[in-house]
């Protein structure tokens, strides 16, 4: 069978970003493939983070995928740091690539500016690590959003080297998308991220928070009228509805738009009603497994056994194909 990996780092709660670009697909895919899903814990120390609480953000994205319903009898899941062979295959891969194809990454180079006191060498290497994530399991398709691709790309030139240096061992991974590889920022201007303040809906926020976020979504872009803005706070307003399948609202506020009629706030009370209605599901089901840690250490541990096994077949191969052991 088909096996999918996918992983979301420990950075904080998941993000309708997030939900949209990943989540989604891992639901999707789940149901027909052999599929891991992992918290990417490694990933998240490569930018300034605060070791007193990765412990709990790693659990919460657990939770998450739980409550979003990742079923762990059809899935695996695993904390990455749990399986050491992911750092043990990234340093064998890392031998095998070059170090300038890494620095031109574009991903690379955001974070330098982001963080220009804190470039490690845990940052440069962060896609070979994640290469050796997907190729640690041989999966073959990868549900990522659209910022991951160049990562992906990555991931397929290291297993065409590696396939052409020591024999045929693992499959090109492909990407998976969902109609939300793209999830707009809430501040008008790039992608749904975390690392901008302003610019999410996390999975645990109330209806308070969610209208208090869309209301501050800029609408005011000096024309109205006609074809909608391609770009910006309306136009993503207009993505949210899509991605949201509010298509009778869609139309009727598109209409509004080229009419001259269209009310934000309608519009913003739309969206706020329907992504809580969405969220209350997650929510409630996110604190019943709160409420039993015990089964979510069940689910933990198994995950980590399973993965395991998977990893160290896989490891085994590569130590003798590369003349170790
Ligand atoms: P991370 O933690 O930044 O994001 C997790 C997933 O969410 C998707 N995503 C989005 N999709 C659409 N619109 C958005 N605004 C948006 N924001 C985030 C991301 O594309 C990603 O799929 N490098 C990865 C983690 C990783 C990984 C892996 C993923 C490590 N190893 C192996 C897949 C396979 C990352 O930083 O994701």
């Amino acid at each position: 069978m088909k096996r999918v990996f996918s992983g979301i780092r420990a950075t904080g709660r998941l993000h309708l970003g997030n939900y949209f670009g990943a989540a989604k697909g891992m639901l999707k895919l789940q149901d027909k493939y052999d599929c891991i899903f992992s918290v990417v814990d490694l990933h998240t120390i490569t930018v300034p983070y605060d070791p007193k609480i990765l412990k709990q953000a790693t659990r919460d994205i657990i939770l998450d995928y739980l409550a979003i319903g990742l079923d762990p009898k059809k899935c695996h899941l695993e904390i990455q740091s749990m399986i050491p062979q992911h750092v043990e295959l990234a340093y064998l891969l890392s031998t095998i690539y070059q170090v300038s194809r890494l620095e031109d990454l574009p991903t690379y180079k955001e974070k330098k500016a982001q963080y220009p006191k804190y470039i490690n060498m845990g940052l440069l290497y962060y896609p070979v690590l994640m290469a050796a994530d997907i190729l640690l399991y041989k999966a073959e398709l990868v549900p990522i959003g659209k910022d991951q691709e160049p990562h992906l790309e990555v991931a397929r030139e290291i297993a065409r080297k590696f396939n052409s240096m020591f024999g045929q061992t693992f499959p090109e991974p492909q990407s998976f998308k969902t109609e939300g590889e793209y999830v707009p920022s809430l501040t008008g201007d790039g992608k749904m991220s975390k690392s901008v303040e302003g610019s999410y809906i996390t999975l645990i926020d109330d209806l308070a928070t969610i209208k208090k976020c869309l209301a501050a979504v800029p609408t005011d872009s000096g024309v109205i009228g006609g074809e909608l803005p391609k770009a910006g706070g309306i136009a993503n307003l207009f993505t949210l509805l899509k991605l949201l399948k509010l298509d009778k609202e869609y139309i009727k506020f598109e209409h509004d738009y080229s009419n001259k009629k269209i009310k934000y706030s309608d519009l913003k009370n739309t969206l706020a009603g329907t992504i809580f209605e969405e969220l209350q599901i997650f929510q409630k089901k996110r604190k019943e497994f709160e409420n039993n840690p015990a089964l979510v250490d069940s689910i933990i541990n198994d995950g980590q056994n399973k993965c395991l096994d998977m990893a160290e077949e896989t490891m085994q191969e590569v130590r003798s194909r590369m003349g170790f052991g």
